[in-house]
């Protein structure tokens, strides 16, 4: 019932299936108050194109005539709308008003009994001023109740909330205790209070703790997050379903929602926004408008801007820039530049939901573009996995335009001219040897010649951790004719012949696949195919069998079945495996995708988008593909693909 279809690390677009239809996820459900419909249901599918809405069960049964009505003809036809709703129960209205007199299991069975599609437990609402004794009452009440409600949803999706208050050790043990439990969705709650308040810092701490314990394969729903400011962050974090009320409560304060921030119609000179609730008036006859219709002019405003920046999420995740996104809403709001601080803290659990490569190019945003987990990645994998060529001499150049080797061409050709040379330069993401200028994100970055000098200092950092250990006997900076009288001063032996193209297929082979894997090409009689238009290089073939290619894209291996066997044969189990039952291998052995429900096992180190080998029970290799899946995804995730199949045996 819910699928995985596009991500950027844990920022995902998934499919939802309820009773009344499907839903993409990032979603937004505005909260519709029975007693007050601002904007009607039907206005607000027919017109805004809203696909779920959530609305208040507890509110419902204390109200004498819309109990009846919806127990006499159902949740939907009550509210006029015919896609998927979602009910809450109560909890927040104990946590304002402290009067809810109702049972969680009587709750449970009311939604069930009007038809919401997703119903809510009366959880314990864990107040961000909570000690931790009150905060760990919350969360035994909360799973307490989970665990007798969790029996009564019938043919109701179950939402069961995670709570913990502002602990994050108790965030993840309510999170792992509850996803133990049969529910659909989770929602985090108890975070309103940090909501209100811009301690956007807490939350990210919230959510992350959350996610870290709870079920990879359900939804995640941030209760009462219905600021866009939030949601660029909330969803790089891995929230899928957001509601709001305060489209229609900002509205009624005359308050005006944009993506970067909230303003009063008092201050602003234009509506500065295209919507069609702006386009057909102006601030000044907003301003004297009958109440009431000023209000349903700005909900209809705040919800179109609420609904828009969940439709540039998508599109974020879908070209691979929710960091960007991230990093330049931040500037929107100090608080929201904190979280920037807290996404550093926890670059290892984020890394391992990072895609391999992205669509889109690394763009620099600022300094806190270097504390993105891919820059963390490369450098840790540079200094694990690559081994540099038997040369005696490092030559290190500066940064300068991509790709190096071909900026830098001409005085390559010159050095080795004299001496046997390996060439380096100075980057960004750390030292790049020339034969992995084209690696992803290397090649595909943009990012300014004058950088900060916080990531300056950074970058020098690296480069002294490298000239500690790179074992070249010699190693100097390009510094032009010089260097190379220099070198020729001082080096007599020259040994020339040297295959680029074969040094840089084993770096990124052992940068890709782990240290060792270059060595599938050593002894053989190796052919390298390059792109007649570009230079580049396209496939690799061994003893007269095409093994590789190399993605343009991302600068790449994409295994053929054949190379595939290599690599397995150089690399032991688990490495780069996606173990399925037998009868799923012989599946993909024909060509056919590998869905998430056969995995039995996989390797931890495999990212989303890395290149994998399936294998069978006895590991034997049934196909090569592409994962879209982490190892954890993989194991949890009951629907999708794991793996596209790309090559298989004749
Ligand atoms: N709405 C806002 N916060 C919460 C929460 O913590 N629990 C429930 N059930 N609803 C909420
Ligand atoms: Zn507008």
């Amino acid at each position: 019932m819910f699928e995985l279809k596009e991500r950027d690390g844990l920022a995902r677009i998934c499919e939802l299936t309820t009773k009344h239809g499907k839903v993409t996820t990032p979603v937004l459900l505005p909260v519709i108050n029975p007693n007050f419909l601002t904007i009607t249901p039907g206005e607000m599918k027919s017109k805004l194109g809203v696909q779920m809405i959530i609305t208040n069960s507890y509110i419902i049964r204390t109200t004498g005539e819309l109990r009846r009505k919806a127990e006499e003809s159902g949740l939907h036809e009550l509210l006029g709308f015919d896609g998927p709703i979602m009910t809450d129960s109560g909890t927040f209205q104990d946590h304002v008003y402290g009067d809810v007199d109702v049972g969680h299991k009587e709750i449970v069975q009311f939604q069930s009994s009007i038809g919401s599609d997703i119903g809510t437990i009366l959880d314990v609402f864990s107040e961000p001023d909570f000690t931790r004794e009150q905060t760990e009452e919350a969360v035994r009440e909360t799973l307490r109740r989970g665990a007798e409600s969790v029996d009564l949803k019938g043919e109701m999706l179950l939402a069961g909330p995670v709570q913990g208050g502002v602990f994050p050790d108790l965030r993840e043990s309510c999170a792992k205790d509850i996803s133990a439990l049969d529910f659909d969705v989770h929602p985090i709650g108890g975070v309103v209070p940090l909501l209100e308040s811009y301690r956007f810092k807490d939350l990210a701490e919230v959510i992350i703790a959350s996610k870290k314990g709870l079920n990879p394969a359900r939804p995640v729903h941030l209760f009462g997050a219905g600021h866009p400011m939030v949601f660029p962050m909330a969803v790089l974090l891995g929230c899928d379903m957001f509601d709001s009320a305060s489209y229609a409560k900002y509205a009624r304060e005359e308050r005006v929602m944009y993506s970067t921030g909230t303003k009063s119609l008092r201050d602003l000179h234009d509506l500065a926004c295209h919507c069609p609730a702006c386009s057909k008036t102006s601030v000044s006859e907003l301003k004297q408008m009958p109440k009431e219709q000023r209000t349903k002019s700005i909900a209809e405003h705040n919800l179109h801007v609420l609904l828009r920046e969940i439709k540039g999420i998508k599109n974020a995740i879908h070209e691979g820039s929710i960091w960007e996104l991230c990093e330049m809403r931040a500037r929107a709001h100090p608080s929201l530049l904190e979280v920037l601080r807290v996404l550093k803290k926890h670059k290892d659990f984020l890394e391992r939901f990072e895609p391999a490569s992205r669509r889109g190019a690394f763009f620099y945003c600022g300094p806190e573009s270097y504390d993105r987990p891919v820059v963390a990645r490369y450098q840790q994998r540079f200094f694990s996995r690559y081994r540099k060529p038997d040369t005696r001499v490092l030559v290190g150049f500066e940064e300068a335009q991509k790709p190096y080797s071909r900026t830098y061409e001409k005085e390559i050709r010159a050095i080795i001219s004299k001496v046997d040379a390996s060439f380096l330069v100075s980057s960004f993401f750390g030292p790049v040897p020339l034969e992995l200028d084209e690696l992803y994100p290397i090649a595909q970055s943009v990012i300014p010649s004058d950088l900060d000098e916080e990531v300056k200092r950074r970058m020098v950092e690296v480069m002294e951790r490298h000239a500690h250990t790179h074992g070249y006997p010699l190693a100097l900076m390009w510094e032009g004719m010089e260097t190379l009288e220099f070198l020729d001063d001082m080096i007599s032996s020259r040994q020339a012949n040297r295959d680029h193209d074969l040094l840089r297929c084993r770096a990124v082979l052992d940068m890709q696949f782990g240290r060792g894997a270059g060595d599938i090409l050593e002894g053989r009689k190796v052919d390298i195919v390059k792109s007649r238009r570009t230079g580049k290089i396209r496939n690799v073939i061994v003893d007269g069998v095409h093994v590789l290619s190399m993605r343009a894209s991302d600068g790449r291996f994409s295994p053929r079945i054949e190379g595939g066997r290599l690599l397995k044969g150089v690399l032991q189990y688990p490495k780069m495996r996606v173990k399925v039952e037998d009868e799923p291998a012989e599946f993909a052995a024909k060509g056919n995708n590998v869905f998430a429900k056969f995995v039995i096992d996989c390797d931890p180190e495999i990212r989303p988008g890395d290149d994998v080998l399936v294998v069978n029970t006895r590991d034997e290799l049934a196909a090569v593909g592409r994962a879209l899946m982490n190892c954890d995804e993989m194991r949890s995730f009951k629907r999708g693909v794991a793996v596209r199949v790309k090559d298989v045996s004749d």
